[in-house]
C-alpha cells in the first residue's frame, strides 16, 4: 500500500493549490480526482470556460455594435459560429486543465483518478472507473471536494432546456428567449453572453436588487447597464413554477406588488447559487462532522474535528471563490508544516466578470451602517476619465469607504472596464492599512482606469478630486 504524508481529495484550485504547497513544502503528496481532467469546478465548468465565452461574446458585440464608432466598417454581416466559439472555449479549458497536470508532474505529486472515500481517518480507498478499488495511507489528509448547483424543491432539472451554468456552457443553438433564475454572478455573467449573442434575456431575482451581497450601489450600477443592453429583470419576484411543454418553458411567479405573471422561454437557466459537495466522500468513515448545510466543519485553521484532516474551498463555510479556494490550500499546507500563516477574510476581493466589471473588497455601506461604524465616501465617475472616453466604456464609478475619524480605507467597490483587476490595488492598500490619502498621495499613470481609484480616493479625502 502506498503511504503519504498528505493526501488531497479533490483537484480544484483549493485541491490543486494545497498539493503544490504541500510538495513545495517537503511532503510526499498524492492528490485524488474522480474526473479525467484535473482542475475542478473553476477550471472545467466554471472560472475558465465562462470567461472564455464572455470574452468571445464581447468581441461579438464589439464588432455588431461598436466597431461602426471607431471607423471600422465590416462588409457584410458579422455572423456567430456558435461551434466554433464553444470549440475555442473547450480548448482553452483544455490546454488550462492540462497546464494543472504538468504542475502535477513537476511538483512530484501522485494522481490518482477515482472517487476518493474514507476508509477510517487514516486510510482511504479510490473507486477507479475501471471498478478497481485501491487504498492508500495518509497521515494527514485535506478534503477539497468543493460544490455543486444549488436548485429550488419544485424544479426539474432536464439539463436540456431547464439548465444549471454547466449546461449553459456548452449550448449548441443560441437561445430565443433565456430566463434566468437568480441575479447573482453566475445568472449575469452567462446571462450577459446570451444576450450579447442575440438571446432576449430575462432575470427574475427573489430579493429586490441583483447581486445582492454587494454594495446596493453597484446593484442599481450594474442593472442599469444591463437594462441599456437590453436585459430585462423581474426584481423582489418569488418564482412558483417551472414546467417544460415541448420545447417551451412556461415560468409562473408571484412579483413585487404580489400579481402573477408568465413568462414564457426556450432556455430556463437556475443559477440560485451552490452547495457544498461531499457525495461519495464517506466522511462518517472517518468520524468528519458535517453541519446542517451540508458543509465540512473546521476550525480557524481549517482542521476537521478529526486532528489528521484538514478541509478547504468551497465544502468549508465562506465565499465560494476560487481564489478563497486558493488562498486556504497554501494556508492549510503550511499549518500542517508547523508554520503559521494568515488570511483575512475580509480582503478577498468579490468579482463579476460582466461588462462592465464589478469588483469589490472590505466593507459595504451597507455593512457599516449595520456595525454602527462612522464613515466618509469618495466617489468618481469613469466618464470623467480620458482613457474611459478613448475606449468608449464611460459607465461605472470607483467608491472608497474611509473611517470617518482615522481615514482608513474600510471599503472599495467598482464598477467599470477592468475593474476585475483593478480591486487589486484596493486589496494591496487594505492589506497594508492605508489611508484614502495614502492611496491619493500615491502617483497613477496617465491615462488609465486606475486614475479613477486615486480620484476616488482624494475625494474621500477632503472632497479634493481634481476632475469633476
Ligand atoms: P472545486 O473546484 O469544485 O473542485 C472540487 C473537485 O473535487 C472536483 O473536481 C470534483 O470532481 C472533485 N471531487 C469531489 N468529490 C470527490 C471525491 N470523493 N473523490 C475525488 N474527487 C472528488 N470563482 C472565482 O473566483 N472566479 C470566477 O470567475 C468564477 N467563475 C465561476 C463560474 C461558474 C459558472 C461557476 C460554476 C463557478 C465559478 N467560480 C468562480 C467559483 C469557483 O469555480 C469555485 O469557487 C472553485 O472552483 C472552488 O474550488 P474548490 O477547489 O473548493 O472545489
Ligand atoms: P449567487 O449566490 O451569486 O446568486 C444567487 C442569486 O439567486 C442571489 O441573487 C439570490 O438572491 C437569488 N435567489 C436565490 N433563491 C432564489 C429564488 N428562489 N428565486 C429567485 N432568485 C433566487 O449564486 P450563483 O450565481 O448561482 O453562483 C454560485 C457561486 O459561484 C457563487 O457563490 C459565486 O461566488 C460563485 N461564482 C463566482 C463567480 C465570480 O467570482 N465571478 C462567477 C460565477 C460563480
Amino acid at each position: 500500500m502506498s503511504k503519504y504524508d498528505v493526501a488531497v481529495i479533490g483537484s480544484g484550485p483549493g485541491g490543486y493549490v494545497a498539493a503544490i504547497r504541500c510538495a513545495q513544502l517537503g511532503m510526499k503528496t498524492a492528490i485524488i480526482e474522480k474526473y479525467s481532467t484535473l482542475g475542478g469546478t473553476c477550471l472545467n465548468v466554471g472560472c475558465i470556460p465562462s470567461k472564455a465565452l464572455l470574452d468571445s461574446s464581447h468581441h461579438y458585440h464589439d464588432a455588431v455594435k461598436h466597431f461602426e464608432e471607431h471607423g471600422i466598417e465590416i462588409p457584410g454581416e458579422v455572423k456567430v459560429n456558435l461551434e466554433k466559439m464553444m470549440e475555442r472555449k473547450s480548448s482553452v479549458v483544455s490546454q488550462t486543465c492540462d497546464g494543472v497536470k504538468f504542475l502535477m508532474d513537476k511538483n512530484k505529486i501522485d494522481v490518482f483518478e477515482g472517487v476518493g472515500s474514507f476508509k477510517d481517518k487514516t486510510h482511504i480507498n479510490i473507486e477507479k472507473n475501471d471498478g478497481e478499488t485501491e487504498t492508500i495511507e495518509a497521515a494527514k489528509t485535506i478534503i477539497a471536494t468543493g460544490s455543486k448547483p444549488a436548485n429550488l424543491p419544485f424544479i426539474e432539472l432536464d439539463k436540456e432546456r431547464v439548465i444549471t451554468s454547466t449546461e449553459a456552457l456548452k449550448l449548441k443553438e443560441i437561445p430565443k428567449h433565456m430566463v434566468v433564475i437568480g441575479g447573482g454572478v453566475i445568472g449575469l455573467e452567462l446571462g450577459q453572453v446570451y444576450r450579447r449573442l442575440g438571446a432576449e434575456v430575462t432575470v427574475v431575482e427573489f430579493l429586490d436588487r441583483i447581486i445582492p451581497t454587494m454594495d446596493a450601489a453597484l446593484s442599481k450600477e450594474l442593472q442599469k447597464v444591463l437594462k441599456k443592453q437590453g436585459v430585462k429583470f423581474h426584481t423582489s419576484t418569488k418564482v412558483k413554477s417551472v414546467e417544460r411543454k415541448g420545447d417551451e418553458i412556461i415560468i409562473k411567479a408571484d412579483d413585487k406588488k404580489d400579481k402573477e405573471i408568465e413568462i414564457k422561454a426556450d432556455y430556463c437557466l437556475v443559477s440560485v447559487g451552490r452547495k457544498p459537495f461531499t457525495d461519495g466522500l464517506n466522511a462518517d468513515g472517518a468520524g468528519v462532522k458535517v453541519d446542517d448545510k451540508g458543509r465540512i466543519e473546521v476550525n480557524e485553521h481549517l482542521q476537521t474535528n478529526v486532528d489528521n484532516i484538514y478541509a478547504i474551498g468551497d465544502v468549508v463555510k465562506g465565499a465560494m471563490l476560487a481564489h478563497k479556494a486558493e488562498e486556504e490550500g497554501s494556508f492549510v499546507a503550511e499549518i500542517i508544516s508547523g508554520q503559521k500563516p494568515h488570511i483575512d477574510y475580509n480582503l478577498i476581493p468579490g468579482v463579476v466578470y460582466t461588462w462592465p466589471e464589478v469588483a469589490s473588497v472590505g466593507k459595504t455601506e451597507e455593512q457599516l451602517k449595520e456595525d454602527g461604524v462612522k464613515y466618509k465616501e469618495g466617489k468618481f465617475p469613469m466618464r470623467a476619465l480620458g482613457r474611459s472616453r478613448a475606449s468608449g466604456d464611460t459607465d461605472g464609478f470607483v467608491k472608497i469607504l474611509a473611517d470617518e475619524k482615522t481615514d482608513e480605507v474600510l471599503g472599495v467597490h467598482m464598477i467599470g472596464a477592468r475593474t476585475a483587476d483593478l480591486i487589486a490595488e484596493a486589496v494591496v492598500a487594505m492589506e497594508y492599512r492605508a489611508s484614502a490619502e495614502d492611496i491619493a498621495r500615491m502617483s497613477h499613470a496617465h491615462p488609465t482606469y486606475a486614475e479613477a481609484v486615486k480620484e476616488a480616493a482624494l475625494a474621500a479625502t477632503d472632497n479634493r478630486a481634481l476632475h469633476v
